[in-house]
């Protein structure tokens, strides 16, 4: 959502705080924010863009916090952009989440004489703290926060002090321990290349850091809290672009090896877990868009697989389904970030029932995989473009491999997956892209784009609709091939792209069926299939995966979103309007 540096230390904070920001764009992407201490004054600058363009920070001082913001209270403008300041300017905020209560607390603070600059929710949080400050900065910190209701992350400086405080309710924080200097941050590549000793907030508490240590305590009991320092083994490298021009292009390209990470697991873990999906009294896979239509999949792949009835519950509408809730069922989340916050308040209703909560996550030490019964990482490396790709099919391949583990099949399931992670390294070569490249030449222009998948590749239809829309800004919507004609048909005109999943299975022959009620009707059919079809008025070769075909379908229509995105003059890696980690409900 918004991405969040601090820092406090032996060097000037400017520079690093711009060069941390920037590493944390992928979070929010519509305006910024600095805030430095010089000499007891505290110095801002805010803009409107994107901070990568940004070049030269001129704020004096070896402490500061800095904030890339995406709007959810107020428009996108400069005095909306944080950091946010009290009437006297003695405070300065950043924080990323929402302040539920934000319209009573900004009442009654307007009442009590309060100025406002911006429509945020996040003002409210410098004001409450402005008013006690009489009892010493961290006890007005927890006195405000007191009162605030909602998810959040946030830092705070005060003028004259020199200590950053950092609260974390719901919304991740990692301390940055470094020699003379430390960080705080949304997310660990922001600190990455200065530290790799990081120590991971828990709800309800806060870290004060100054230059020389960080010590934690728990803000509703006061009591003082140990941390443990983790090293963070993998390198910043691989979160940057190396020579690929997009993010994006360089996580497509990756699935050469992911597929492979994803299901190197310890063997006894996931037949366990595969054996207590047998027993549940039920299994609900959760989890949000694109993570979503993984769950969804692994509805279809269990049922083929393992014969097996698991149920798939968007996050957000977890809630709703708490009635079916007993301590014998299962819950399975599926994130890439593991901060969603729709995704972790479905574990919280999970969690008050007794219920079980298994995770497949990229992100080693978010809230999710801390929160879980059992974690198992899918290793995809940091995924920055905000459209999924190598973690979707990474959490494909996974789930595929807990259904032949539910069948009493693993070592079957792990040969079929080995051989398509090889299958795709064949596949993702110069010349495939490019002859995917030349379709999105084609559709480019094009209003409409459809998918049409069935069985397995249902989910991967509506999957591929997700891609294109979010990349190319095309409208593109996915459907189940058997439901054309009861009302997509009505949208296919003469040239209409239609992308028609097929796999070699039961289906094949229903799926060629209904792209052919489209080509009827003038459509322009795009077969993504192991074997060509006359009716194909362009054809994208994919490997024969049997049960795995999700994995390698999804593919072109990544490279094709990707290209559609780069040819219509967007940036594939910044999603107008969407955000990589949607901590907001
Ligand atoms: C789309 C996309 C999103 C995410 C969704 C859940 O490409 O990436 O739809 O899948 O916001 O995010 P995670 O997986 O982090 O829970």
């Amino acid at each position: 959502m918004c991405g969040i540096i601090g820092y406090v230390g032996d060097k000037e904070a400017a520079p690093i705080l711009l060069e941390s920001l920037k590493k944390l764009e992928y979070r929010g992407y519509d305006s910024f924010g600095f805030a430095t201490l010089y000499e007891g004054n505290i110095c801002v600058h805010k803009d409107v863009g994107r901070i990568s363009e940004h070049k030269n920070l001129n704020l004096p001082g070896k402490i500061g916090i800095s904030h890339s913001r995406w709007a959810t209270h107020g428009g996108v403008t400069k005095e909306n952009s944080h950091p946010h300041m009290d009437c006297k300017n003695q405070i300065v905020v950043v924080h990323n989440g929402i302040v539920e209560n934000y319209q009573e607390l900004k009442k009654e603070l307007l009442g009590r004489g309060h100025k406002f600059r911006s429509q945020t929710d996040t003002e409210v949080i410098a004001h409450l703290i402005e008013e006690d400050l009489g009892s010493g900065f961290e006890a007005a910190v927890k006195k405000a926060l007191s009162r605030i209701e909602g998810r959040y992350a946030l830092v705070v400086m005060e003028k004259g002090s020199d200590e950053l405080i950092a609260v974390r309710r719901g919304s991740p924080l990692i301390i940055g321990a470094g020699e003379h200097e430390n960080f705080v941050a949304s997310d660990i590549p922001a600190f990455l290349e200065r530290t790799r000793n990081v120590m991971y907030l828990d709800d309800n508490e806060m870290a004060v850091l100054t230059r020389t240590g960080v010590r934690f305590c728990n803000i509703q009991t006061g009591e003082e809290t140990k941390k443990r320092i983790i090293r963070i083994e993998w390198d910043a490298e691989q979160a940057k672009k190396g020579d690929y021009p997009h993010f994006m292009l360089k996580e497509i390209m990756e699935q050469k090896e992911t597929i492979m990470r994803a299901i190197n697991q310890d063997e006894r873990e996931i037949q366990n877990i595969a054996d207590e999906i047998n027993k549940a009294f039920g299994t609900f896979f959760v989890g949000c868009g694109t993570a979503g239509k993984v769950c969804l999949a692994g509805e279809y792949i269990f049922s083929k697989v393992a014969k097996k009835h698991v149920n798939f519950v968007v996050g957000s509408e977890f809630p709703n389904y708490h009635h079916f809730l007993k301590p014998r069922t299962l819950m399975i989340t599926i994130s890439q970030s593991g901060e969603t916050a729709d995704v972790l308040e479905a574990v919280e209703v999970a969690k008050k029932e007794g219920v079980k909560v298994i995770s497949l996550v990229n992100v080693m030490g978010s809230t999710l995989d801390r929160v879980s019964d059992h974690t198992f990482l899918i290793n995809a490396g940091p995924e920055k473009a905000v459209a999924s790709t190598k973690a979707t099919t990474a959490q494909l391949a996974l789930v595929t491999l807990l259904a032949y583990a539910s069948a009493g099949k693993l070592e079957e399931g792990k040969r079929l997956l080995m051989e398509t992670a090889s299958a795709v390294n064949d596949m993702l070569n110069p010349r495939y892209e490019a002859h995917i490249k030349k379709l999105a030449e084609k559709l480019k222009d094009e209003p409409n784009i459809y998918i049409i998948g069935r069985s397995l590749n249902f989910p991967i239809a509506l999957e591929s609709a997700i891609k294109i829309q979010e990349v190319s800004r095309i409208h593109a919507e996915g459907f189940a091939g058997g439901e054309l004609k009861h009302g997509p048909l009505a949208l296919i005109h003469n040239g209409t792209p239609c992308i028609a999943l097929i796999a070699n299975d039961e289906v094949k022959k229903d799926v060629i069926s209904n792209a052919m009620e489209a080509k009827a009707r003038g459509a322009y059919i795009i077969g993504i299939s192991p074997e060509s079809n006359e009716i194909f008025d362009y054809w994208i070769k994919v490997p024969d995966a049997g049960n795995a075909s999700p994995i390698v379908n999804i593919i072109p229509v990544q490279i094709l979103a990707y290209h559609l995105g780069v040819l219509k003059g967007l940036d594939p890696d910044y999603c107008v309007n969407l955000a990589k980690s949607v901590t907001v409900k």
